[in-house]
């Protein structure tokens, strides 16, 4: 069985390390592991800063409520997301008192594209956009950022599926006010759970800190907890329990500081290996247009994945690839498919868009692993799988 997940990336030398970094050090909770991190990724996602944090749905959660506190988003405003994503991106803004707004994708990229995104801000007005980079692809999000910035809509980029993807020159995930990454497992590298928001503005860096951790100032930086500090009047003595604005515990642990630490050194080995299985598999398997529809990502410099989807062309082509990756090669749906027939969002939203792109891939998609320990055997069987129904 080829499953979608095999590991954390050289998960032997990891395991060992790490049995080694535990044994000797003297903190486990959050701490100088993780903050070292926090610096070597923002320095690789060419963003000022990043918050490091116990998962990627945390740190959107975190994202929403910290762009709350701060008063660019207010309950009751309307934000759009990509109809296409995973359930803990759009769940905060029902959470926090938001109204979500589907944005429909386009079939060939799975992604938003300006132009969809058009048709929906004909009929609505959006205070926010928090679009989903699906799979490692995008649409036109340099277009898509334009129009945000005409309109005066925070862009924030869900990135917890295309670390490492290129577009324009420029990584995703840096075409917005923030972005926010996953280390989960199966992700692109790994901290067994984890998650991250990037951003160049120091204002809402500062309230992530904030929101991260019961909303107290404890993980700003100096300067920042001095000006705090004295804005309230604070001796040193409360400030140690005084909590600023609303908060949790959305903390990751030194374990997890460390492993990120060594999987950063591994990224660019890991994400070349991606790119090169997924150029291989989606030549072989993409352009097989009398079973799937057409994907187009021959506009990205780099695709980073780890999954590959494919859109069959008929419900008969999907369920007879069901029955032929029985035991042989793990599938799964694409993410959430479409986000508005998620029984929660029914619950929660009366949200009645019509997504036909996002229906299609819902009914007719799905994806297989992508992951750097594939063999050469592994690839060709599931290409033999793919072609050959
Ligand atoms: C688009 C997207 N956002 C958020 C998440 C949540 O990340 P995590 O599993 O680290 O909580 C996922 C998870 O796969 C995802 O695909």
């Amino acid at each position: 069985m080829i499953k979608l997940i095999k590991s954390i990336y050289r998960e032997r030398e990891m395991k060992k390390a790490l049995s080694r970094f535990v044994a000797k050090t003297k903190r486990l909770s959050f701490g100088k592991e993780c903050q070292d991190f926090e610096k070597k990724f923002a320095e690789y996602q060419e963003r000022k800063r990043c918050l490091f944090f116990n998962s990627g749905s945390s740190a959107n959660l975190a994202l929403v409520q910290a762009l709350l506190n701060l008063g660019k988003l207010k309950k009751g405003d309307k934000v759009g997301f990509s109809a296409v994503t995973w359930s803990t991106n759009v769940m905060p803004l029902i959470q926090l008192g938001l109204k979500p707004v589907a944005v429909d994708v386009e079939l060939e990229t799975l992604n938003v594209s300006s132009e969809t995104f058009r048709e929906t801000l004909k009929k609505h007005k959006l205070s926010a956009f928090f679009v989903t980079n699906v799979l490692g692809f995008c649409g036109d999000i340099a277009e898509i950022a334009e129009l945000c910035r005409e309109k005066d809509i925070a862009l924030l980029e869900d990135n917890c599926e295309a670390l490492g993807s290129v577009y324009e020159g420029k990584k995703l995930g840096n075409f917005g006010l923030a972005s926010t990454f996953s280390f989960y497992i199966g992700h692109h590298m790994s901290t067994i759970e984890g998650g991250a928001v990037c951003t160049d503005d120091k204002k809402l860096a500062e309230m992530l800190a904030i929101v991260r951790a019961h909303g107290w100032d404890r993980n700003l930086q100096p300067d920042e907890q001095k000006k705090r500090r004295s804005r309230f009047k604070n001796s040193d003595f409360y400030s140690q329990y005084t909590f600023y604005d609303l908060g949790y515990n959305l903390r990751p642990t030194e374990v997890q500081g460390f492993l990120g630490k060594m999987q950063m050194k591994l990224l660019p080995e890991i994400i070349k290996k991606r790119e090169k299985n997924f150029q291989k598999m989606a030549k072989a398997i993409h352009n097989r247009y009398d079973l799937y529809y057409p994907l187009r990502f021959e506009h990205m410099d780099l695709v980073s994945n780890f999954a590959v989807p494919v859109v069959c062309r008929s419900k008969k082509i999907k369920e007879k690839l069901i029955q032929k990756c029985k035991g042989v090669i793990e599938i799964r749906p694409i993410v959430g498919g479409n986000m508005l027939k998620q029984p929660f969002y029914r619950k929660y939203s009366d949200d009645k868009t019509s997504l036909p792109s996002a229906d299609l891939i819902h009914e007719n998609g799905l994806y297989f692993g992508n992951n750097p320990e594939l063999t050469e055997n592994e690839i060709k069987k599931i290409i033999g799988v793919f072609t050959s129904i």
